[in-house]
C-alpha cells in the first residue's frame, strides 16, 4: 500500500505554489493547506484593531491582538476545500486584496506570529497526507517532509499571471503595482531574521516560467511515486 507522505512546496510569490500544490492534493487525496493564507488572516485581524497604520506595526499591541484571535480552516463542501477562517469567519477573498498583500510580509517576519502558525501548522501536518506551500515548510515547520519542492520563475511571469488572477477578481491594479509589490515581498522574505525563504538542501528546484500547469503534474508525477511506494 502507498505510503502517506508530507509534500512541502516553498518559494517565491505568485509562482502559482497554491495551484500546483491544490492539484497534487486532489490527485493524492491529501490534504492542501496554504499556509500564506494563515499570514493573510493574521494581517488582516491587524488591520481591522488598527494595529497596522502607516504600513507600521503597532509594537505595544499586537501580542495581546494575536493571543485573542483564532486562524483556522473550514471544509466548503461544494468546492471540496478547506478555506481559511478569522475567528471563525471565511475571509478568503478579503486576505487576497491588495491592501493585504501589501502588509503581510512585515506581519510574517514577526516571530511571536511565526511561532503561533507553525504549531498550528504542524497539528495540521500530524496525520501526513498532507501538501503545503509556503516559504519556510521545507526548512521549519516540516523538514522532515519526504518531499521538498522548491518554486521559481521569472519576476514578470509571475506578475502577469497575478494581475490576470487579481483582474477577474474585479480588482482594478496595474501591472506595475503587482511587479512592485512581488519584487518588495521577495525582498522581505528572503532577508528577514526569522526563517527566511530560501531553498531546503533537500528540495527539489522547478521553475515553471515556461510550464504549463499539466506539464508541472507531468514533472511531478515520478517523483511523487518515488517518494510513496
Ligand atoms: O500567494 P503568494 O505567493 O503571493 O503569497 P502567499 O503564499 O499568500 O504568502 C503571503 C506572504 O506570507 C508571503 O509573501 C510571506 O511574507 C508570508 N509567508 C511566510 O512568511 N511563510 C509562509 N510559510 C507562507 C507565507
Amino acid at each position: 500500500m502507498d505510503k502517506k507522505i508530507i509534500i512541502a512546496i516553498d518559494g517565491f510569490s505568485s509562482c502559482g505554489k497554491s495551484t500546483f500544490a491544490k492539484q497534487i492534493a486532489k490527485k493524492l487525496n491529501y490534504l492542501f493547506i496554504d499556509s500564506g493564507a494563515m499570514y493573510r488572516a493574521v494581517t488582516l485581524a491587524f488591520k481591522q484593531h488598527g494595529i497596522i497604520q502607516d504600513g507600521k506595526i503597532d509594537s505595544s499591541r499586537y501580542k495581546q491582538t494575536l493571543q485573542e484571535i483564532e486562524v483556522g480552516f473550514s471544509l466548503n463542501k461544494s468546492k471540496g476545500v478547506y478555506e481559511i477562517t478569522l475567528d471563525g469567519t471565511v475571509v478568503e477573498n478579503e486576505i487576497r486584496k491588495p491592501e493585504i498583500a501589501n502588509c503581510v510580509s512585515i506581519v510574517a517576519a514577526i516571530a511571536e506570529v511565526r511561532e503561533r502558525m507553525v504549531d498550528l501548522q504542524r497539528k495540521l501536518g500530524e496525520q501526513k497526507g498532507i501538501v503545503m506551500d509556503g516559504r519556510d515548510i521545507g526548512t521549519v515547520v516540516f523538514p522532515n517532509a519526504e518531499l521538498k519542492i522548491f518554486m521559481t520563475a521569472d519576476p514578470k511571469i509571475r506578475a502577469e499571471r497575478r494581475l490576470k488572477e487579481l483582474v477577474e477578481k474585479g480588482i482594478n491594479i496595474t501591472m506595475e503595482e503587482v511587479l512592485e509589490n512581488i519584487r518588495e515581498r521577495d525582498h522581505l522574505d528572503q532577508t528577514r531574521e526569522v526563517s527566511p525563504l530560501r531553498k531546503a538542501e533537500d528540495a527539489v528546484i522547478l521553475d515553471n516560467s515556461h510550464m504549463t500547469v499539466d506539464e508541472q503534474m507531468e514533472w511531478v508525477e515520478n517523483l511523487v511515486n518515488s517518494r510513496i511506494h
